[in-house]
């Protein structure tokens, strides 16, 4: 049985054969693309030529620790692909985002790349989204009211603003992130839009039709694609 780690190292490690030389690419953030980054870095002292549009500052410095060069969007003019973790990954290839607040540039990287590659260990695969709380990226101003229009809707159980030492965490693009804890979501495109509609919402961490497949690594050493 291979730990957690290992596990998200071999997607991170099997996932950088996607990168082509030549290639921009979309860099995700979390603990299984710091394996990525590793990798590439690797790659790119050997000779690898690519360029990163990173999707948060904590990968902008990984990525330049690791000897990454980065561009960013309005200097490509195609992005092949973005490969980025995941919180929650269902068959239909939805993905609960977020879990480390860069949900936002994450989801601009996504939508501008031509594929989205999910990397993530075999437990963020789930028949049904919703038992990770759904991160939702707020202007700061009259967040409560945010809350407010969550609860009363009805569409989950409870809302909390995302903390960090005891004070409300501040996003990259300074804004708060709500944290919704659902039962379940049977309609994933119905709750994002839903979301999406109320005033104040800067972003949701749900991502539906963005995926194109999966590399997922299991704690036996497989890494499975899925597509
Ligand atoms: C960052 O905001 C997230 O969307 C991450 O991509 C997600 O939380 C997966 O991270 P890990 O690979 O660290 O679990």
């Amino acid at each position: 049985m291979l730990s957690s780690e290992e596990v998200k190292k071999n997607a991170g490690v099997f996932a950088a054969d996607l990168v082509k030389n030549g290639m921009n690419f979309g860099l995700g953030t979390g603990s299984t693309v710091y394996w990525l980054i590793r990798e590439l870095g690797v790659r790119v002292s050997q000779g690898l030529e690519i360029r990163a549009v990173p999707t948060s500052a904590q990968t902008v410095s990984l990525a330049l620790e690791a000897g990454i060069p980065l561009t960013d969007l309005d200097q490509v003019a195609q992005l092949p692909i973005a490969i980025d973790g995941a919180d929650e990954i269902d068959p239909q290839g939805q993905l609960i985002k977020g879990g480390g607040g860069a949900l936002l540039q994450e989801k601009i990287v996504a939508a501008a790349a031509e594929k989205m590659i999910v990397i993530a260990d075999g437990s963020k695969y789930v028949s049904q989204l919703g038992r990770f709380p759904l991160p939702v990226e707020v202007i700061r101003f009259g967040y409560k009211q945010v809350m407010r229009r969550l609860l009363d809707a009805g569409i989950c159980r409870s809302v909390k603003l995302r903390e960090k030492n005891g004070t409300p965490f501040i996003t990259d693009h300074q804004h708060y992130i709500l944290d919704c804890q659902f039962d379940h979501i049977d309609d994933a495109p119905a709750i994002n839009t839903f979301i999406r509609n109320i005033t104040g919402v800067v972003e949701t961490g749900l991502f539906v039709r963005m995926a194109s497949s999966a590399i997922i690594g299991h704690s036996d050493g497989r890494v499975e694609t899925i597509n």
